[in-house]
């Protein structure tokens, strides 16, 4: 999109957001709007009641200038917007047919946004969808999802409680890991999902979204057991879902883990 363009976006972003769903075609009307915002009642009143050439004050009577107003800048006002609107409006901006990288030409049905409370203390970042997610259009819902809900519930948390969103949102064929090109194309909207819901604590699953969060080689084994800081959160890697369930004796580290991550989202220590 063009500079110009992009500027005229922007503004009716603005625009939108403030509510004013629509503009005038009265030639008086885009005159006033082009006077300042603080302007703009007295402005109106007096378009309203035009003043007499008879009632402006006498020569020697005037008023001293007033100081012009200060003019609100758009991109410096802040509008508050909960999470759930951002959350939607990020998964507007994806849209529901993606085309920004590979993956929509290799047989993905659906793109799998995110699921869960969207004030969550807690969030969870996996890798990718696998089949059943790409059917469902939700993360984490087939053997790996149901076991992450019970690896939930063993900390006293609600699933629903929680907010789950993979590092990327289509499915790679025959689940293979993603690409780099893909991470770099979709990563931007986890992060935006990240900011969105402000979690506490985020809990990387497996290998792929430790090492990808934490822009490391280390292998997940290296990277377990400690806690990181993390776009304001703190983040605890551990065993993804579906190795626990090839690697059961895994489990007990992976229970270390999320009683850490209980521990500091009641603030204290494990
Ligand atoms: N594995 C993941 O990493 N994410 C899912 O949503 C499902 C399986």
């Amino acid at each position: 999109m063009t500079d110009i363009r992009h500027q005229v976006a922007d503004h009716l972003r603005f625009f939108d957001e403030l509510g004013v769903t629509g503009i005038s075609r009265d030639a008086a009307w885009r005159k006033r709007a082009a006077q300042s915002v603080a302007g703009f009642q007295s402005q109106a009143a007096s378009s309203q009641s035009p003043v007499s050439t008879n009632e402006l004050p006498a020569p020697g009577n005037q008023e001293p200038p007033r100081p012009a107003p200060r003019i609100p800048r758009p991109d410096v006002i802040h509008i508050a917007r909960s999470s759930q609107e951002v959350l939607d409006a990020i998964r507007a901006e994806i849209g529901p047919d993606c085309s920004r990288c590979k993956l929509h030409t290799l047989g993905r049905r659906q793109i799998v946004f995110g699921v869960g409370n969207p004030d969550a203390g807690l969030m969870f970042v996996g890798e990718a969808p696998g089949g059943d997610e790409d059917i469902q259009g939700i993360p984490f819902v087939g053997r790996a999802g149901q076991l992450l809900t019970k690896m939930i519930n063993a900390i006293q948390i609600e699933r629903d409680d929680v907010y789950i969103a993979n590092v990327i949102k289509c499915r790679p064929p025959q689940n293979r890991n993603p690409d780099p090109d893909e991470v770099e194309t979709c990563e931007p909207f986890l992060f935006q999902q990240i900011d969105a819901v402000r979690p506490k604590v985020i809990v990387a699953l497996g290998s792929f979204a430790a090492k990808t969060l934490l822009r490391t080689q280390d292998p997940i084994s290296r990277l377990r057991g400690r806690v990181y800081d993390f776009r304001g959160a703190k983040l605890i890697p551990t065993f993804h879902p579906a190795f626990l369930l090839r690697s059961p004796d895994r489990k007990r580290d992976a229970w270390e883990d999320l009683k850490k991550a209980r521990a500091i989202l009641q603030d204290r220590d494990e």
